[in-house]
């Protein structure tokens, strides 16, 4: 693996040591990007150096920081050609340790604070990056105190609680949470893994775009398409996509990046639709789509950036859209996609009907996490008729009950 040859502030460019743990810029709260020596890489790295690794997110193992992996196996999830529209890939993040993508970030990160010794760690979450702490810092015999709404998807709840983590339920939403977190850190001694607020869970998702190129044999999509409430992924990817160019892995071209969000918390799709640089505070933000309840991304700068450069765009779809997708995807695709990743497909529709995207576009939609981890709230939505039916006459044979 290679060193850290320093950490940058996406900011002002002030550089930091990753010799020891860091947050944010300390001069202007900037996030940070671990930096490598990519034209030394450069020489031994190849995009053939892959071949027969493993297949998890540390076969990139070289432009992620040199640490033991903490790992339960995250990463180079399937890229299924979509059985109902040509050209189009789902990235199916629902087969991740802990049922979502944020299984990448939080093995990044839990490897590094492992690495610098540190015993506790705390989270602001909308639930499954909760989830994903809770699991990996098990893994690492670290503390995880979590701070989630308490009304998360019942499986996050109990994934935490199982995974033996500290968890506080809040009456309000993740950036109550995060606030909470904050306050309480330093009299803890906790260290903060919020999004974007260490610079390692940035690492762990930037090998999403790694995988596009991967798994597309090094031709990147002409789109990508991805639900964004913190935006880490997309921040992420973007970041690979400049690694591997250094890395004279790809060309100077991009995807169009797309934002999609909920029509009932989009603030990212309102500072865009406005030609804004920065978002601001959702107010009374509310969506079936839980991981997408944050109304103000901490790199709402960075996501709009991306936007632009990339000549791609952000927009909102409502969760009546959303619920339809999930179980038309489960019945085209048998992909059981959670809300989330569901918003993807519903915004590709969008997208195409609108001829953003033609039907010759290789487009790639992230579906983000499982549909198993929303099971109560897929289920409220549209009860589906079940026919139940009496067991045929069964009699007891040695204690064992079966039908005959
Ligand atoms: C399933 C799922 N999709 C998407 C997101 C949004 O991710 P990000 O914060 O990287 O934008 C989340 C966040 O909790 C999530 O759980
Ligand atoms: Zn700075």
């Amino acid at each position: 693996m290679a060193p850290i040859t320093f950490l940058e502030c996406t900011k002002c460019g002030e550089r930091l040591s990753a010799a020891q743990p860091q947050t944010v810029c300390p001069k202007d709260g900037g996030i940070l990007y671990a930096r490598y020596d990519l034209q030394g890489l450069k020489k031994t790295f190849r995009r053939e150096s892959l071949a027969g690794r493993v297949a998890s997110l540390w076969r990139y193992k070289e432009v992620l920081p040199d640490a033991e992996p903490v790992t339960l196996g995250e990463g180079f999830t399937p890229m299924l050609a979509s059985r109902e529209t040509a050209n189009v890939y789902i990235k199916d993040e629902g087969l991740n340790p802990t049922g979502s993508f944020k299984a990448r970030g939080l093995s990044a990160a839990v490897t590094m604070a492992k690495h610098y010794g540190l015993t506790k760690l705390a989270i602001p979450s909308a639930g499954n990056a909760a989830s994903a702490l809770a699991a990996y810092a098990a893994a690492a015999h670290i503390e995880a105190h979590i701070f989630m709404p308490k009304d998360v998807p019942f499986a996050n709840r109990v994934e935490c609680q199982t995974y033996g983590a500290h968890v506080t339920l809040v009456d309000g939403l993740i950036s109550d949470c995060a606030r909470m977190v904050q306050t309480r850190s330093s009299s803890a001694h906790w260290f903060d893994v919020s999004t974007l607020k260490e610079p390692f869970r940035v690492e762990g998702k930037k090998t999403m775009g790694y995988e596009v190129a991967e798994q597309l044999g090094w031709k990147l999509p002409q789109g990508i398409i991805y639900p964004t409430g913190g935006g880490v992924g997309l921040i992420g990817m973007w970041k690979a996509f400049d690694e591997m160019q250094e890395l004279g892995w790809i060309g100077s071209e991009r995807p169009q990046m797309v934002a999609v969000q909920a029509r009932g918390c989009a603030p990212i799709s309102k500072a865009w639709d406005e030609g804004k640089s920065v978002s601001e505070m959702w107010p009374n933000a509310e969506t079936v789509a839980a991981g997408l309840r944050v109304p103000k991304a901490y790199g709402d700068y960075l996501i709009l950036d991306i936007l632009n450069k990339s000549g791609g765009v952000a927009l909102a779809v409502s969760d009546e859209e959303i619920m339809d997708t999930v179980r038309h995807w489960a019945q085209v695709e048998g992909i059981f996609a959670a809300p989330e990743g569901a918003a993807a497909q519903a915004a590709y529709r969008r997208l195409r009907s609108s001829g953003f995207f033609g039907p010759d576009d290789t487009v790639v939609l992230f579906n983000t996490g499982s549909g198993l981890k929303y099971l109560e709230i897929i289920e409220k939505e549209k009860p589906e008729s079940v026919t139940v039916s009496q067991a045929p006459h069964s009699r007891q044979i040695g204690g064992i009950i079966g039908p005959y």
